[in-house]
């Protein structure tokens, strides 16, 4: 079933070469999304699939009121080692255990897209944030998913159908599975009826990952919404 436990705690298995290699390959698409935060002094910054605590470790050196939450009870650790006097939690983005309106910002990278209901994500994160509050993440381009899935496929690919899609990281070294995602996901009505949209950016360099072919298209996407 797409985005089972199975998909959602790999990373428990795959941590620490996976970690090594994130911490290489992506500190460009990091630095991107950190330059879209607002001032974090005293705010209230929740990381939706805060992996080994590297983002909630910076927001806390920038002066915030840090919480993260993940699926993988091994990064969980390794996050409370890497920030400590952050409230880490194990958990899901689908259900947060946060009250409404209690986060300033929401910020994300490379989770949603592991997720097989991206608009219950969403949903969470516009009831969490308060109004004015800023959801700033970065999530796997669908145009991708849909290339990854063509490059392994004998007969027709149906872009709106989820599938598991696999794919590797770090130049082959990490395989992932993951379900697809079609654009409407990320900009469901609900979503454009409690954001406003501030920025949405398609990126087509692939810091970490294989290019499915020689084709130039876009990798990933970032996006900062600010709830209404
Ligand atoms: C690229 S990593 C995040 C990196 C992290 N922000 C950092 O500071 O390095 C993506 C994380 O999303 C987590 N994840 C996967 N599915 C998730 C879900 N449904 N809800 C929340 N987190 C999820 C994974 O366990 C993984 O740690």
């Amino acid at each position: 079933m797409p985005g089972s436990l199975d998909v959602r705690t790999q990373y428990d298995s795959i941590g620490d070469e996976y970690l090594r290699g994130f911490e290489k390959y992506d500190a460009e698409s990091r630095a991107r999304s950190y330059a879209l935060l607002p001032p974090l002094t005293g705010a209230r910054v929740l990381d939706i699939g805060c992996g080994d605590g590297t983002d909630v470790a910076y927001y806390l050196s920038q002066g915030a009121i840090a919480y993260g939450i993940d699926p993988s009870s091994e990064l969980i650790e390794k996050a409370r080692r890497k920030a400590p006097g952050a409230r880490l939690d194990v958990g899901v983005g689908e259900m947060l255990p946060y009250a409404d309106r209690s986060m300033d910002v929401i910020t994300s990278t490379y989770a949603l897209q592991t997720s097989d209901d991206v608009p219950k994500i969403l949903s969470e994160a516009a009831r969490v944030l308060r109004p004015g509050g800023q959801l700033i993440y970065s999530s796997k381009h669908p145009l991708r998913q849909f290339m990854e899935k063509r490059s392994g496929a004998m007969g027709g690919v149906n872009y709106f159908q989820q599938d598991i899609v696999q794919w590797h990281i770090f130049g082959g070294a990490v395989p992932l599975s993951e379900p697809s995602h079609t654009l409407q996901e990320y900009l469901s009505p609900e979503v454009l009826m409690r954001f406003d949209i501030r920025h949405f950016e398609e990126r087509s360099d692939f810091p970490a990952s294989d290019r499915a072919g020689n084709d130039h298209y876009p990798c990933y996407f970032i996006m900062r919404a600010v709830r209404r």
